[in-house]
């Protein structure tokens, strides 16, 4: 049952999978071309051009980024290039995408990612330079910087949506059983989704929320009061027992000492990690056994190849994964998990002291 409402509460809000991803995907790839675009890479390819004249021209390095950037655009399906010959050059059967002819074909659900997509297009070209920029640099950068884009994509509903789907897979006994009980929160963004959390257990719960980002941290400290005010007039008092404690940290390596938590929740983060597979053990590890591991974490192949290379332009990020990975991780690490739906949501207890654990 829990698992139907999971589902229909995903395909409502962000559709089927495999055409939410596309959709995502034919919006990354406009921004991509159009970063290459900017530099002069397409003229320059009105000529055959081997992969080192390319670099030397653009001064781009030599990298599995550069590479994979390149044979994505001259395989794609609408191949803005070609390659042949050991040559790159121009594909003048297929245009390069125009911004008007985008947004027309891009459904309302999916449009707040041009504002990330537009603040990720400059990353791609330092990471393409091999320019270090940072995940916090990167986040607080600009004039419009990533923080304040997420500050707005991240109210657009379909986190909202994945996260309650989150919690409509959760049976019942748990979803009780965690009243009153300390949860963390990895990757809390902007303090919405914190806030919507605080809500459902009517503030009995006790959540320590971070993110690695200060800038997302200081808006989500600044956020979380307005934000139950508007989403719940009448909520209960916010009093210095049930008042989220919102940090800076990693997930990669969380502060807290083993089984500091009875339950940890992470909502399409780990992608922006360097290292999911660690960030996953440290969320095991700081859960009590017996305790509750939740999350939702979208994964290859539904996420395609544009998206995925638009995010690794924060080259802190690992990228977007594949489904066994991200199943075979957990597992690695003690807890056996089957992610439901294309938003990979996930509700597993830690074996207790006997090893026991569910699915
Ligand atoms: C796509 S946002 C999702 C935010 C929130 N979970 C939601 O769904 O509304 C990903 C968040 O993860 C944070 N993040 C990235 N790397 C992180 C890390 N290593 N540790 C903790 N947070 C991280 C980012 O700063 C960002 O706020």
């Amino acid at each position: 049952m829990g698992q139907i409402r999971s589902w229909w509460r995903i395909i409502r809000s962000i559709g089927p999978g495999a055409k939410a991803g596309r959709n995502a995907d034919r919006l990354f790839r406009f921004y991509l071309i159009g970063a290459l675009d900017e530099i002069g890479v397409f003229r320059y390819l009105e000529q055959p051009r081997a992969y080192g004249e390319i670099l030397a021209e653009f001064g781009l390095i030599d990298g599995d980024y550069t590479r994979e950037v390149l044979q994505l655009l001259a395989s794609d399906r609408r191949n803005v290039i070609v390659f042949a010959d050991g040559r790159y050059t121009l594909n003048p059967k297929v245009p390069r995408p125009a911004y008007d002819e985008l947004v027309a074909v891009t459904p309302k659900h999916i449009q707040p990612f041009i504002s990330l997509a537009e603040g990720l297009k400059d990353s791609i070209i330092d990471r393409l330079r091999g320019e270090r920029v940072g995940v916090t640099e990167m986040f607080e950068r600009g004039e419009v910087s990533l923080s304040d884009r997420f500050n707005t994509l991240l109210g657009a509903g379909s986190y909202s949506a994945i996260r309650a789907a989150v919690f409509d897979n959760l049976p019942r006994a748990d979803f009780d059983w965690l009243h009153g009980k300390r949860l963390l929160e990895m990757g809390c963004g902007n303090g919405l989704e914190t806030a919507e959390i605080w809500l459902r257990f009517q503030g009995d719960i006790h959540i320590t929320a971070i993110d690695r980002v200060p800038k997302m941290v200081g808006l989500a400290r600044i956020n979380f009061g307005p934000t139950l005010d508007r989403l719940a007039p009448d909520h209960p008092p916010v009093t210095d027992e049930n008042r989220p404690l919102f940090e800076e940290g990693n997930a990669m390596e969380l502060k807290y000492p083993d089984g500091t938590f009875d339950a940890v929740f992470s909502s399409i983060m780990l992608h922006w990690t360097f290292d999911p597979r660690q960030a996953i053990r440290e969320s095991i590890r700081v859960v009590r056994p017996g305790g509750l591991i939740l999350g939702a974490q979208a994964t290859k192949p539904l996420v395609n190849p544009f998206f995925d290379l638009v995010i690794r332009s924060q080259r802190d990020s690992h990228g977007f994964f594949w489904a066994e990975e991200y199943k075979r991780w957990y597992r690695d690490a003690g807890v056996s998990v089957r992610p439901v739906t294309p938003a990979g949501i996930i509700g597993v207890r830690k074996p207790d002291l006997e090893g026991s654990s569910n699915g």
